[in-house]
């Protein structure tokens, strides 16, 4: 006999899981028989996997500070010239969420990493290339159905405007910078279509749930059961949580903990996933929803690297000014791609 809450955590699997796939077939072997939700509440539960991981986390992003202190300031340095070299506002990531996905990339030396997507200013990808360069081995492929950031960043690294001659699609390499491959068209149909794996996933892409239930069942759930690398993929996936502060007029505003609705899908993922597969470490850093983690991270960035971020809520048009934030509205996770493919079938 199942107690009450299994009964409803098995319901709740076996909605994401039709959800994911859109048909009566259980994808990539997530089957309810391999365990229930002890929750229901998608924030709760992160937020306790994050508490069981927490000593492990610290000790983690102490270690990658200390080690990385020193590149992070010239990639920071580098990008700050790269950015305004295009005459851009920042872009729509904090260096906290990027210093931590550079630093997992240099720790990690993936060999095939993932971008989805690159974005109109390729901010990301800069960050990204420079932890390939470094590490010297890895490959990135980043995907967008624009090749605006493709554009600045070969005119970036070439010196040369390259305008004058419109892309088509499929793949483009940059040239002194072999180490990027980038694909143009509409992801769905390019990802697919490539059937590369890969073991670092940095995702900051469309924000629609219906898109997100795609990404998590090809890229997190296919992608990664098909993986060489037979151990933990490192995912970052950004605008999980959101920007927090509303306006209530009268110079009062008010806090919000909330995840976006393409968070609400990842998060349902993370939620069952402890179930199949056990994640190495799940954390984020965002200010309003975790802030006693956030504060103990900043401690630690503070101490090993002397720079100090901006605690100010992040509001609309934050992106205009402030890059420094202390917040990330990003989620880090791992995936062990060798346990997930016991239950795929790919
Ligand atoms: C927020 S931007 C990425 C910013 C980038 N990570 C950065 O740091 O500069 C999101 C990107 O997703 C791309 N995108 C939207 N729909 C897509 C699709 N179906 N396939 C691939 N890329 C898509 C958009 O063209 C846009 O450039």
């Amino acid at each position: 006999m199942l107690a009450c809450h299994e009964c409803i955590g098995i319901i709740f699997l076996f909605v994401f899981v039709l959800q994911l796939d859109g048909v009566a077939t259980v994808p990539c072997g997530f089957p309810p028989r391999y365990g229930v939700l002890r929750e229901t509440s998608e924030e709760f539960c992160v937020k306790c996997a994050m508490e069981s991981f927490e000593d492990k986390s610290l000790q983690t992003l102490r270690m990658l500070y200390r080690k990385y202190a020193h590149e992070i300031e010239q990639v920071t340095r580098d990008a700050r010239k790269y950015l305004l070299s295009g005459g851009s506002k920042p872009a729509q990531n904090t260096h906290v969420e990027l210093e931590i996905s550079y630093m997992r990339a240099r720790e990690a030396k993936p060999n095939s990493l993932l971008e989805l997507s690159t974005g109109p200013r390729a901010y990301s990808t800069f960050w990204l290339l420079e932890a390939i360069r470094r590490n010297g081995v890895g490959k990135l492929y980043s995907f967008d159905i624009h090749d605006a950031g493709y554009k600045r960043l070969k005119r970036y690294f070439d010196g040369a405007s390259i305008s004058a001659t419109p892309f088509s699609p499929g793949s483009h390499f940059l040239e002194g910078q072999p180490q990027l491959e980038f694909i143009l068209g509409d992801a769905r149909q390019t990802l697919a279509a490539r059937n590369v794996s890969y073991d670092f996933l940095f995702i900051d892409t469309l924000h629609d749930p219906k898109f997100t239930q795609w990404y998590v069942k090809e890229v997190f759930l296919n992608s990664v059961s098909r993986s060489d690398s037979r151990s933990d993929v490192f995912v970052a996936v950004h605008d999980v949580y959101s920007l927090t502060q509303t306006s209530l007029g009268l110079g009062m505003s008010l806090n919000l903990k909330e995840s976006t609705p393409e968070g609400k899908v990842v998060l349902s993922f993370i939620n069952a996933l402890p179930q199949v597969v056990p994640p190495a470490s799940v954390y984020a850093l965002h200010l309003e929803t975790f802030p006693e983690f956030n504060a103990k991270v900043m401690r630690i960035r503070r101490s090993e690297t002397g720079r100090g971020c901006s605690r100010q809520p992040l509001r609309k048009g934050w992106q205009k000014k402030i890059t420094n934030s202390c917040t990330a509205l990003t989620l880090f996770f791992t995936i062990n791609s060798s346990a997930l493919s016991e239950y795929c079938t790919v």
